[in-house]
């Protein structure tokens, strides 16, 4: 199973792949997460894309694209693989295409602006293995500390309202027209992001087998 998370910033991406991940047992790729994860041990990459992640913008396409191809190199992506965060634009989609991989599905979690303030600014994330929870919708059952790994919960730097402002424009003006991209390959599921978050991988789950 090769599947693609498409959706704005904070609709639900992450929270997903984490559950696909488990139930289908295929490591989830997060862009975001690797160049994070970058920035934390100061790499040249790291250095050049925080200037970027802090304005809320995308990160140059040859960058996160050249991150990509070497990490589905790597032994645990031979069964399949979950991509949140990339492709993000026709460029980055173009160039996926030209390493010959074949993506099964693009589920497209759709969520109205508004809900994406109160999502984002809300959420927490693990400084170890980068789960993700929300203080009122998916807390963890262990407080302020992961409830799989135990490290310390904390508030991701581009969740402030000036960088989601910024990063929900960017969404809308380059990776929204993912969306037509993918509905002409004919492998886009389209789900609502609206609801509880078992309600929506159930959904999901369905427009996946489907
Ligand atoms: P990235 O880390 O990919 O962030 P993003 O796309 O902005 O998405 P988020 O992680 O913010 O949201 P999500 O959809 O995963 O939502 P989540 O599940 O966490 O990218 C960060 C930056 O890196 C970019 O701005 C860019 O600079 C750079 N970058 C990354 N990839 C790139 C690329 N390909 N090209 C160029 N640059 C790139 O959920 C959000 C919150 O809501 C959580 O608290 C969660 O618990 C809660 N929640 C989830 N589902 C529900 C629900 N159903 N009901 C209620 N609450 C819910």
């Amino acid at each position: 199973m090769k599947l693609i998370m498409l959706g704005a910033p904070g609709a639900g991406k992450g929270t997903q792949a984490q559950i696909l991940s488990d139930k289908y047992g295929i490591p989830t790729i997060s862009t975001g997460a690797i160049i994070r994860g970058a920035i934390k041990n100061e790499t040249p990459t790291g250095k050049a894309a925080k200037i970027y992640i802090d304005r809320g913008e995308l990160v140059p396409d040859d960058v996160v694209i050249d991150i990509i191809k070497e990490r589905l190199d790597e032994d645990d992506c031979k069964n399949g693989f979950i991509l949140d965060g990339f492709p993000r634009t026709i460029t980055q989609a173009k160039a996926l295409d030209a390493m010959g991989v074949e993506i099964d599905k693009v589920l497209d979690i759709e969520v109205d602006d508004g809900l994406i303030i109160e999502r984002l600014s809300g959420r927490r994330e693990c400084s170890s293995c980068g789960a993700t929870y929300h203080i009122k919708n998916n807390p963890s059952q262990k407080g302020e500390d992961c409830e799989r790994c135990g490290a310390k919960l904390v508030s991701r730097a581009d969740d402030n309202p000036e960088t989601i402002k910024s990063r929900l424009d960017v969404y809308h003006s380059q990776t929204e027209p993912l969306i037509a991209f993918y509905k002409e390959k004919g492998n886009l599921a389209e789900v609502s992001g609206e609801g509880t978050v078992e309600q929506i991988s159930e959904i999901a789950l369905k427009a996946l087998e489907a």
